[in-house]
Protein backbone atom coordinates (compact mmCIF):
# COMPACT_ATOMS: atom_id res chain seq x y z
CA UNK A 1 0.00 0.00 0.00
CA UNK A 2 3.25 2.41 0.35
CA UNK A 3 2.96 3.68 -3.44
CA UNK A 4 -0.83 3.85 -2.91
CA UNK A 5 -0.20 6.37 0.18
CA UNK A 6 2.84 8.75 -1.80
CA UNK A 7 0.38 9.24 -4.29
CA UNK A 8 -2.84 9.71 -2.27
CA UNK A 9 -0.14 12.50 -0.92
CA UNK A 10 0.38 13.74 -4.35
CA UNK A 11 -3.33 13.72 -5.01
CA UNK A 12 -4.06 17.45 -4.41
CA UNK A 13 -1.21 18.23 -7.15
CA UNK A 14 -2.06 15.93 -9.23
CA UNK A 15 -5.94 16.84 -9.58
CA UNK A 16 -5.06 20.27 -10.15
CA UNK A 17 -2.85 19.42 -13.16
CA UNK A 18 -5.94 17.38 -14.31
CA UNK A 19 -8.19 20.08 -13.96
CA UNK A 20 -6.23 22.50 -16.06
CA UNK A 21 -6.22 19.83 -18.44
CA UNK A 22 -9.84 19.85 -18.30
CA UNK A 23 -10.27 23.79 -18.61
CA UNK A 24 -7.86 23.69 -21.86
CA UNK A 25 -9.21 21.04 -24.14
CA UNK A 26 -7.79 20.54 -27.39
CA UNK A 27 -8.01 19.00 -30.43
CA UNK A 28 -5.95 15.98 -32.36
CA UNK A 29 -3.05 17.15 -33.37
CA UNK A 30 -3.68 20.82 -32.29
CA UNK A 31 -2.46 19.80 -28.46
CA UNK A 32 0.42 22.37 -28.71
CA UNK A 33 -0.84 23.98 -24.81
CA UNK A 34 -1.39 20.40 -23.52
CA UNK A 35 2.60 19.21 -24.83
CA UNK A 36 3.82 22.19 -23.39
CA UNK A 37 2.20 21.59 -20.34
CA UNK A 38 3.67 18.06 -20.32
CA UNK A 39 7.23 19.10 -21.22
CA UNK A 40 7.61 21.60 -18.98
CA UNK A 41 7.16 19.34 -15.93
CA UNK A 42 9.05 16.59 -17.04
CA UNK A 43 11.89 19.55 -17.07
CA UNK A 44 10.64 20.15 -13.66
CA UNK A 45 10.60 16.62 -12.63
CA UNK A 46 14.30 16.00 -14.04
CA UNK A 47 13.95 13.47 -16.36
CA UNK A 48 16.62 12.65 -18.25
CA UNK A 49 15.53 13.10 -21.62
CA UNK A 50 12.45 14.99 -23.31
CA UNK A 51 11.34 14.84 -26.96
CA UNK A 52 8.95 16.99 -28.36
CA UNK A 53 6.97 16.14 -31.85
CA UNK A 54 7.13 13.21 -32.36
CA UNK A 55 3.89 12.36 -34.11
CA UNK A 56 3.79 15.69 -34.59
CA UNK A 57 2.90 17.17 -30.99
CA UNK A 58 3.49 13.83 -29.07
CA UNK A 59 5.70 14.24 -26.18
CA UNK A 60 8.75 11.70 -24.89
CA UNK A 61 10.20 11.30 -22.09
CA UNK A 62 12.72 9.13 -20.48
CA UNK A 63 13.71 8.09 -16.84
CA UNK A 64 16.51 5.74 -16.31
CA UNK A 65 16.36 3.91 -13.24
CA UNK A 66 19.18 3.61 -10.34
CA UNK A 67 20.80 1.24 -12.76
CA UNK A 68 20.22 0.38 -16.40
CA UNK A 69 22.23 -2.67 -16.68
CA UNK A 70 19.48 -4.79 -16.84
CA UNK A 71 19.01 -2.92 -20.46
CA UNK A 72 15.24 -2.95 -20.17
CA UNK A 73 13.56 -0.38 -21.82
CA UNK A 74 9.30 -0.30 -21.21
CA UNK A 75 7.27 2.22 -22.55
CA UNK A 76 3.90 3.94 -21.08
CA UNK A 77 1.47 6.12 -22.97
CA UNK A 78 -1.34 8.07 -22.32
CA UNK A 79 -2.94 10.31 -24.87
CA UNK A 80 -3.85 14.13 -24.47
CA UNK A 81 -6.63 14.78 -26.64
CA UNK A 82 -10.17 16.23 -26.63
CA UNK A 83 -13.67 16.13 -28.22
CA UNK A 84 -15.32 18.25 -30.31
CA UNK A 85 -18.12 18.53 -27.68
CA UNK A 86 -19.95 20.77 -25.51
CA UNK A 87 -19.64 20.18 -22.13
CA UNK A 88 -22.93 20.49 -19.47
CA UNK A 89 -21.20 19.38 -16.41
CA UNK A 90 -21.56 22.66 -14.72
CA UNK A 91 -17.85 21.67 -13.06
CA UNK A 92 -16.21 24.54 -11.58
CA UNK A 93 -13.23 23.39 -13.60
CA UNK A 94 -15.51 23.23 -16.90
CA UNK A 95 -13.74 23.47 -20.29
CA UNK A 96 -13.15 27.32 -20.74
CA UNK A 97 -13.22 26.40 -24.78
CA UNK A 98 -16.50 26.75 -26.80
CA UNK A 99 -17.25 23.96 -28.21
CA UNK A 100 -14.44 21.46 -26.91
CA UNK A 101 -14.51 19.00 -24.17
CA UNK A 102 -11.91 16.43 -22.59
CA UNK A 103 -15.20 13.60 -22.65
CA UNK A 104 -13.13 10.44 -22.58
CA UNK A 105 -11.05 11.61 -19.91
CA UNK A 106 -7.58 11.50 -21.34
CA UNK A 107 -6.91 14.85 -19.45
CA UNK A 108 -7.06 12.57 -16.13
CA UNK A 109 -4.62 9.74 -18.33
CA UNK A 110 -2.58 12.51 -19.22
CA UNK A 111 -2.04 13.47 -15.45
CA UNK A 112 -2.00 10.07 -13.92
CA UNK A 113 1.15 9.51 -16.13
CA UNK A 114 2.91 12.84 -14.72
CA UNK A 115 2.06 11.84 -11.50
CA UNK A 116 4.02 8.74 -12.29
CA UNK A 117 6.91 10.15 -13.74
CA UNK A 118 7.15 12.85 -11.02
CA UNK A 119 7.39 9.61 -8.61
CA UNK A 120 9.57 7.66 -10.99
CA UNK A 121 12.06 10.35 -11.70
CA UNK A 122 12.03 10.81 -7.43
CA UNK A 123 12.77 7.37 -6.33
CA UNK A 124 14.31 5.99 -9.52
CA UNK A 125 13.87 2.07 -8.12
CA UNK A 126 14.53 0.35 -10.77
CA UNK A 127 16.71 -1.73 -12.94
CA UNK A 128 16.28 -0.37 -16.66
CA UNK A 129 14.99 2.37 -18.27
CA UNK A 130 11.30 3.92 -18.71
CA UNK A 131 9.89 6.00 -21.36
CA UNK A 132 7.23 7.75 -20.71
CA UNK A 133 4.73 8.67 -24.23
CA UNK A 134 2.04 11.12 -24.78
CA UNK A 135 0.05 10.94 -27.53
CA UNK A 136 -1.95 13.33 -29.59
CA UNK A 137 -4.95 12.35 -31.73
CA UNK A 138 -6.23 9.42 -30.20
CA UNK A 139 -9.79 10.66 -31.05
CA UNK A 140 -9.77 9.38 -35.01
CA UNK A 141 -6.11 11.29 -35.96
CA UNK A 142 -4.17 8.38 -35.05
CA UNK A 143 -1.25 9.99 -33.25
CA UNK A 144 -0.08 6.82 -32.35
CA UNK A 145 0.67 5.25 -35.32
CA UNK A 146 2.19 8.56 -36.51
CA UNK A 147 4.04 8.57 -33.14
CA UNK A 148 5.64 4.96 -34.08
CA UNK A 149 6.07 5.94 -37.74
CA UNK A 150 8.12 8.33 -36.20
CA UNK A 151 10.12 5.66 -35.40
CA UNK A 152 9.90 5.94 -31.17
CA UNK A 153 9.94 2.44 -30.80
CA UNK A 154 13.50 1.87 -32.42
CA UNK A 155 14.93 5.87 -31.29
CA UNK A 156 14.14 5.16 -27.10
CA UNK A 157 14.56 1.30 -27.73
CA UNK A 158 11.29 0.56 -26.36
CA UNK A 159 11.01 -3.32 -25.72
CA UNK A 160 7.38 -3.24 -24.32
CA UNK A 161 4.63 -1.06 -24.46
CA UNK A 162 1.75 -0.67 -21.88
CA UNK A 163 -1.08 1.57 -22.13
CA UNK A 164 -4.72 2.09 -19.96
CA UNK A 165 -8.50 3.64 -20.14
CA UNK A 166 -10.76 5.05 -17.81
CA UNK A 167 -13.84 3.12 -18.31
CA UNK A 168 -17.42 4.62 -16.52
CA UNK A 169 -19.86 1.78 -14.63
CA UNK A 170 -17.16 -0.25 -13.41
CA UNK A 171 -15.79 0.85 -9.49
CA UNK A 172 -12.99 3.36 -9.17
CA UNK A 173 -9.91 0.43 -8.68
CA UNK A 174 -11.37 -1.92 -10.44
CA UNK A 175 -9.33 -3.50 -13.42
CA UNK A 176 -10.96 -5.27 -16.97
CA UNK A 177 -8.26 -6.72 -19.41
CA UNK A 178 -8.19 -9.96 -22.12
CA UNK A 179 -5.07 -11.65 -23.80
CA UNK A 180 -5.72 -11.05 -27.44
CA UNK A 181 -8.53 -8.86 -29.26
CA UNK A 182 -9.58 -6.30 -26.78
CA UNK A 183 -11.31 -3.48 -29.00
CA UNK A 184 -12.05 -3.63 -32.37
CA UNK A 185 -10.65 -2.56 -35.90
CA UNK A 186 -12.66 0.76 -37.09
CA UNK A 187 -12.95 1.00 -40.70
CA UNK A 188 -15.86 3.92 -42.35
CA UNK A 189 -17.16 3.85 -45.82
CA UNK A 190 -19.06 6.51 -47.94
CA UNK A 191 -21.29 5.04 -50.83
CA UNK A 192 -22.18 7.18 -53.29
CA UNK A 193 -25.80 6.17 -55.11
CA UNK A 194 -26.68 7.59 -58.38
CA UNK A 195 -30.16 6.56 -60.25
CA UNK A 196 -32.13 9.15 -61.62
CA UNK A 197 -33.92 12.30 -60.79
CA UNK A 198 -37.04 12.86 -61.85
CA UNK A 199 -40.79 14.21 -60.74
CA UNK A 200 -41.83 12.28 -57.80
CA UNK A 201 -45.13 11.40 -59.38
CA UNK A 202 -43.99 9.97 -61.96
CA UNK A 203 -41.32 7.39 -60.38
CA UNK A 204 -41.26 5.49 -63.92
CA UNK A 205 -39.67 8.14 -65.45
CA UNK A 206 -36.89 7.95 -63.04
CA UNK A 207 -34.40 5.39 -61.04
CA UNK A 208 -35.31 6.02 -57.77
CA UNK A 209 -32.23 6.21 -55.55
CA UNK A 210 -33.72 6.53 -52.22
CA UNK A 211 -35.21 3.46 -52.39
CA UNK A 212 -32.08 1.54 -54.14
CA UNK A 213 -29.90 3.32 -51.35
CA UNK A 214 -32.32 1.95 -48.31
CA UNK A 215 -32.37 -1.47 -50.03
CA UNK A 216 -28.71 -0.89 -49.84
CA UNK A 217 -28.81 -0.08 -46.05
CA UNK A 218 -31.23 -3.27 -45.44
CA UNK A 219 -29.03 -5.50 -47.54
CA UNK A 220 -26.36 -4.75 -45.62
CA UNK A 221 -27.26 -5.76 -41.83
CA UNK A 222 -26.94 -9.87 -43.84
CA UNK A 223 -23.18 -9.33 -43.38
CA UNK A 224 -23.30 -9.53 -39.91
CA UNK A 225 -26.40 -11.99 -39.82
CA UNK A 226 -25.51 -14.48 -42.71
CA UNK A 227 -21.96 -14.15 -43.79
CA UNK A 228 -20.31 -13.84 -39.81
CA UNK A 229 -19.61 -16.62 -38.01
CA UNK A 230 -22.26 -16.95 -35.57
CA UNK A 231 -19.73 -17.34 -32.21
CA UNK A 232 -17.93 -13.66 -33.76
CA UNK A 233 -18.62 -10.07 -33.39
CA UNK A 234 -18.68 -8.27 -36.60
CA UNK A 235 -20.68 -4.21 -36.39
CA UNK A 236 -21.78 -2.67 -39.67
CA UNK A 237 -23.71 0.74 -38.86
CA UNK A 238 -25.01 3.18 -41.49
CA UNK A 239 -25.16 6.20 -39.69
CA UNK A 240 -25.52 8.89 -42.45
CA UNK A 241 -27.65 8.43 -45.35
CA UNK A 242 -28.39 11.89 -47.30
CA UNK A 243 -30.41 12.84 -50.61
CA UNK A 244 -29.31 15.19 -52.46
CA UNK A 245 -32.66 17.11 -52.82
CA UNK A 246 -34.73 18.05 -49.85
CA UNK A 247 -38.08 18.87 -51.60
CA UNK A 248 -41.09 16.53 -51.54
CA UNK A 249 -41.89 16.31 -55.02
CA UNK A 250 -38.52 15.10 -56.28
CA UNK A 251 -36.83 12.11 -56.98
CA UNK A 252 -33.14 12.69 -55.89
CA UNK A 253 -30.46 12.07 -58.39
CA UNK A 254 -27.78 10.86 -55.43
CA UNK A 255 -27.67 9.82 -52.55
CA UNK A 256 -24.55 9.47 -49.70
CA UNK A 257 -24.98 7.50 -47.09
CA UNK A 258 -22.21 6.78 -44.51
CA UNK A 259 -21.06 4.29 -41.78
CA UNK A 260 -18.95 2.06 -39.87
CA UNK A 261 -17.54 -1.28 -39.80
CA UNK A 262 -16.10 -2.93 -36.64
CA UNK A 263 -14.66 -6.57 -36.64
CA UNK A 264 -12.07 -8.42 -34.28
CA UNK A 265 -10.08 -10.51 -36.55
CA UNK A 266 -8.43 -9.72 -39.76
CA UNK A 267 -10.41 -12.56 -41.46
CA UNK A 268 -14.08 -10.75 -40.29
CA UNK A 269 -12.18 -7.75 -41.54
CA UNK A 270 -11.50 -8.43 -45.27
CA UNK A 271 -14.78 -10.19 -45.24
CA UNK A 272 -16.73 -7.31 -44.36
CA UNK A 273 -14.73 -5.31 -46.92
CA UNK A 274 -15.56 -7.28 -49.73
CA UNK A 275 -19.17 -7.93 -48.49
CA UNK A 276 -19.98 -4.10 -48.26
CA UNK A 277 -18.82 -3.60 -51.98
CA UNK A 278 -20.24 -6.91 -53.35
CA UNK A 279 -23.60 -5.94 -51.75
CA UNK A 280 -23.79 -2.36 -52.54
CA UNK A 281 -23.02 -2.59 -56.22
CA UNK A 282 -25.25 -5.93 -56.57
CA UNK A 283 -28.09 -4.26 -54.90
CA UNK A 284 -27.72 -1.19 -57.06
CA UNK A 285 -27.24 -2.87 -60.17
CA UNK A 286 -31.02 -4.59 -59.22
CA UNK A 287 -32.72 -1.30 -59.49
CA UNK A 288 -31.06 0.31 -62.36
CA UNK A 289 -28.86 1.97 -60.28
CA UNK A 290 -24.90 2.76 -59.93
CA UNK A 291 -22.93 3.01 -56.31
CA UNK A 292 -19.39 4.01 -56.09
CA UNK A 293 -17.76 2.59 -52.61
CA UNK A 294 -14.96 4.62 -50.68
CA UNK A 295 -13.87 2.01 -47.81
CA UNK A 296 -11.50 3.49 -45.77
CA UNK A 297 -9.24 1.03 -42.79
CA UNK A 298 -8.81 3.27 -39.30
CA UNK A 299 -7.38 1.65 -36.21
CA UNK A 300 -6.28 -1.86 -36.04
CA UNK A 301 -7.51 -4.43 -33.87
CA UNK A 302 -6.37 -3.84 -30.52
CA UNK A 303 -4.91 -7.37 -29.08
CA UNK A 304 -3.41 -7.58 -25.91
CA UNK A 305 -0.10 -9.96 -26.29
CA UNK A 306 -0.34 -13.19 -23.53
CA UNK A 307 3.07 -12.96 -21.38
CA UNK A 308 2.53 -8.70 -20.57
CA UNK A 309 -1.33 -9.18 -20.23
CA UNK A 310 -0.84 -11.91 -17.17
CA UNK A 311 2.00 -9.68 -15.80
CA UNK A 312 -0.20 -6.08 -15.67
CA UNK A 313 -2.84 -8.83 -14.26
CA UNK A 314 -0.95 -9.48 -11.39
CA UNK A 315 0.18 -5.59 -10.58
CA UNK A 316 -3.55 -4.80 -11.22
CA UNK A 317 -4.15 -7.47 -8.18
CA UNK A 318 -1.38 -5.51 -6.37
CA UNK A 319 -2.90 -2.61 -6.50
CA UNK A 320 -6.77 -2.87 -6.30
CA UNK A 321 -6.87 -6.52 -4.42
CA UNK A 322 -7.57 -9.71 -5.85
CA UNK A 323 -11.47 -9.53 -6.61
CA UNK A 324 -11.07 -6.30 -8.38
CA UNK A 325 -9.46 -7.67 -11.25
CA UNK A 326 -10.62 -9.01 -14.23
CA UNK A 327 -8.89 -11.21 -17.08
CA UNK A 328 -11.74 -11.96 -18.98
CA UNK A 329 -13.56 -8.59 -20.14
CA UNK A 330 -15.55 -9.38 -23.24
CA UNK A 331 -13.88 -7.02 -25.99
CA UNK A 332 -15.65 -3.82 -27.17
CA UNK A 333 -16.89 -2.63 -30.26
CA UNK A 334 -14.96 0.35 -29.90
CA UNK A 335 -11.82 1.11 -31.16
CA UNK A 336 -8.07 2.74 -29.84
CA UNK A 337 -5.07 3.85 -31.51
CA UNK A 338 -2.54 2.26 -29.09
CA UNK A 339 -3.06 -0.87 -31.46
CA UNK A 340 -0.68 0.60 -33.28
CA UNK A 341 1.88 0.10 -30.69
CA UNK A 342 0.90 -2.81 -29.51
CA UNK A 343 1.43 -3.93 -33.65
CA UNK A 344 4.67 -2.62 -33.28
CA UNK A 345 6.05 -3.91 -29.38
CA UNK A 346 4.39 -6.57 -27.03
CA UNK A 347 2.29 -5.46 -24.43
CA UNK A 348 -0.64 -4.69 -22.98
CA UNK A 349 -3.71 -2.53 -22.92
CA UNK A 350 -6.25 -1.88 -19.73
CA UNK A 351 -9.43 -0.75 -18.18
CA UNK A 352 -9.84 0.91 -14.53
CA UNK A 353 -12.78 1.59 -13.66
CA UNK A 354 -14.19 5.29 -13.81
CA UNK A 355 -16.75 4.91 -10.89
CA UNK A 356 -20.59 5.69 -11.75
CA UNK A 357 -20.37 8.61 -13.98
CA UNK A 358 -21.84 9.77 -17.77
CA UNK A 359 -20.32 7.42 -20.66
CA UNK A 360 -17.52 8.13 -22.55
CA UNK A 361 -18.37 11.08 -24.97
CA UNK A 362 -21.03 12.25 -23.44
CA UNK A 363 -21.50 15.95 -22.50
CA UNK A 364 -21.77 15.24 -18.94
CA UNK A 365 -18.82 13.13 -18.47
CA UNK A 366 -15.88 13.71 -16.21
CA UNK A 367 -12.67 12.02 -15.63
CA UNK A 368 -12.85 10.43 -11.22
CA UNK A 369 -10.39 12.48 -9.77
CA UNK A 370 -10.33 9.30 -6.90
CA UNK A 371 -8.72 6.88 -10.28
CA UNK A 372 -5.61 9.45 -9.99
CA UNK A 373 -3.84 7.02 -7.04
CA UNK A 374 -5.41 3.53 -8.81
CA UNK A 375 -3.53 4.83 -12.11
CA UNK A 376 -0.42 6.25 -10.91
CA UNK A 377 0.09 3.58 -8.27
CA UNK A 378 -0.55 0.64 -11.28
CA UNK A 379 2.07 2.58 -13.36
CA UNK A 380 5.01 3.03 -10.73
CA UNK A 381 4.12 -1.06 -9.49
CA UNK A 382 4.01 -1.85 -13.16
CA UNK A 383 7.81 -0.42 -13.62
CA UNK A 384 9.49 -1.26 -10.75
CA UNK A 385 8.01 -4.81 -10.66
CA UNK A 386 9.01 -5.67 -14.57
CA UNK A 387 12.48 -3.88 -13.88
CA UNK A 388 13.80 -4.80 -10.34
CA UNK A 389 16.21 -2.89 -8.58
CA UNK A 390 19.17 -4.82 -8.07
NI1 LIG B 1 -10.45 7.73 -25.02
Amino acid sequence: MAKINRFAEMLPEITEWRRDLHQNPELLFDCHRTAGVVAEKLKEFGVDEIVTGIGRTGVVGVIKGKSTGSGKVIGLRADMDALPIHETTGAEHASLVEGKMHACGHDGHTAMLLGAAKYLAETRNFDGTVVVIFQPAEEGGGGGKEMVDDGMMDTFGIQEVYGMHNYPGMEVGEFAMRVGPLMAATDQFTLHVEGKGGHAAMPDQAIDTTLAASQIVVAMQQIVARNTDPLESVVVSVTSFETESKAYNVIPQRVEMRGTVRTLTAENRDMAEAAIKRIAEGTAAAYGATVKVDYDRGYPVTSNHEAQTEFVAEIAKEVSGEGMVHTDKPPVMGGEDFSYMLEARPGAFVFVGNGDTAALHHPDYDFNDDLIPVGCSYWAKLTETRMPAG
